[in-house]
């Protein structure tokens, strides 16, 4: 029996299986209002037989978004779009869930097909980035942001939690809030980009008090009964990593006290240039366990789980809860179908809904001259 099938139970929610298709953004949307290009893709691919689908970073605020081409959830006609979407993914069987976000210092970049570089100041389409303290992320994301004002902080807080409330009327069941990823929470976590000398930087509780302040003000409006989760990065691969882990697992134990249900451990992208191990098979997977171990809460992970035997392997390791899947699933939109052949699962096609499973279990493949 293979362990990544088996459905695993969260708050009130249960997913059919461990896979989950993580956010990834489309940068296909209009004002932040999703478009006819998301409302097929997040249904599709929650048809291929995922247990969760997360729905992009999506802006808590216009200034929030990494590039005009990203949802938002400031505003109705953004939460109805999303609501379709959400309604869509569970009909195929897939819970629904969504990463809210602030992209601090990132923001107001070009689309990667047009550059992944911050777009040009005093051009139309660009805005003022904020970040805690006026530092540059460098490279292509040149611009120098906003150091924020505690007025600003305050707005960011109001955004997330009015967010928040936007995600669970439109009827997401899963709530990730985006503190990875060098954007504006894990941006206020490093020392590298919060250089405060305010109660939001310097120590170790100061440069954690955005992310907790932002996390309980959450958890006031997002349903008990439902998963709070965080995507947090826990290693900068700077060469500092022992000191980095230490203190983010410091930190997400206090994420796990305030209410977090389940940690998506990742990386940190604070600064450029670091060593990434990628071409390493599941690189995160150990961490990911530490955490998992050290916090004591489940976690999600992901990168480079390249294949099927892999993702069986993560879960059956019990190094994570959920095995994230992200690219495979833009190849395939049928991935789990996949993973359930070459895992060998009792009837594979029954990881797809009834409407492809009832003909594909009687069908053997083009050129086969199936009967039926
Ligand atoms: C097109 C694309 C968009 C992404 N957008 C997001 C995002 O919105 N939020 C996020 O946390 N990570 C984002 N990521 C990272 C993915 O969630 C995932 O961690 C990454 O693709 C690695 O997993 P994989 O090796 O299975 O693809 C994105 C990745 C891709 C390829």
């Amino acid at each position: 029996m293979s362990a990544l099938f088996t459905p695993f139970k969260l708050k009130d929610v249960t997913l059919r299986n461990r896979i989950a298709v993580p956010p990834m953004c489309q940068y296909s949307a209009e004002d932040g209002v999703t478009t006819n290009w998301h409302q097929v893709h997040y249904p599709s691919i929650a048809r291929g037989g995922a247990g969760l689908v997360i729905v992009e970073a999506t802006g808590v605020s216009p200034e929030g978004r990494i590039t005009p081409g990203c949802t938002g959830l400031w505003n109705d006609t953004q939460a109805e779009g999303m609501a379709r979407i959400a309604a869509g993914i569970a009909a195929a069987g897939a819970v629904p869930g969504i990463q809210i976000g602030h992209a601090g210092r990132k923001a107001s970049a070009n689309l990667p097909w047009e550059g992944d570089d911050h777009i040009p100041e005093g051009d139309p389409r660009a805005w003022q980035p904020l970040a805690p303290s006026a530092i540059a992320f460098g490279g292509g994301l040149g611009r120098v942001p906003k150091a924020m004002t505690l007025d600003d902080i305050a707005k960011v807080k109001t955004d997330f939690v009015a967010a928040a409330r936007r995600a669970r009327d439109a009827g997401f069941q899963w709530l990730e809030l985006h503190f990875a990823h060098g954007y504006l929470a894990q941006s206020f976590f490093s020392p590298y980009s919060n250089q405060r000398t305010d109660e939001y930087g310097g120590s170790f509780d100061n440069r954690g008090r955005f992310l907790l302040e932002t996390l309980a003000a959450v958890r006031e409006v997002w349903p008990e009964n439902l998963p709070l989760t965080a995507r947090f990065g826990v290693i900068e691969y700077d060469g500092n990593d022992e000191a980095t882990l230490t203190e983010s697992i410091a930190l997400v134990r206090r994420m796990h006290a305030l209410g977090i249900d389940l940690l998506n451990v990742s990386m940190n992208f604070v600064i450029p240039g670091v060593k990434v191990p990628w071409g390493t098979e599941a690189f995160l997977a150990p961490i990911a366990e530490r955490v998992r171990r050290e916090a004591k809460l489940p976690v999600a992970s992901g990168w480079c789980i390249d294949g099927p035997h892999v993702a069986e392997r993560v879960i059956s390791n019990q190094q994570m809860d959920v095995v994230m899947m992200g690219r495979a699933h833009l190849a395939d939109p049928h991935y789990p179908y996949q993973i359930a052949q070459a895992l060998a699962q009792a009837e594979p096609v029954k990881v797809l809904p009834t409407p492809y499973a009832y003909w594909l279990s009687r069908y053997k493949g083009p050129g086969t001259a199936s009967a039926q």
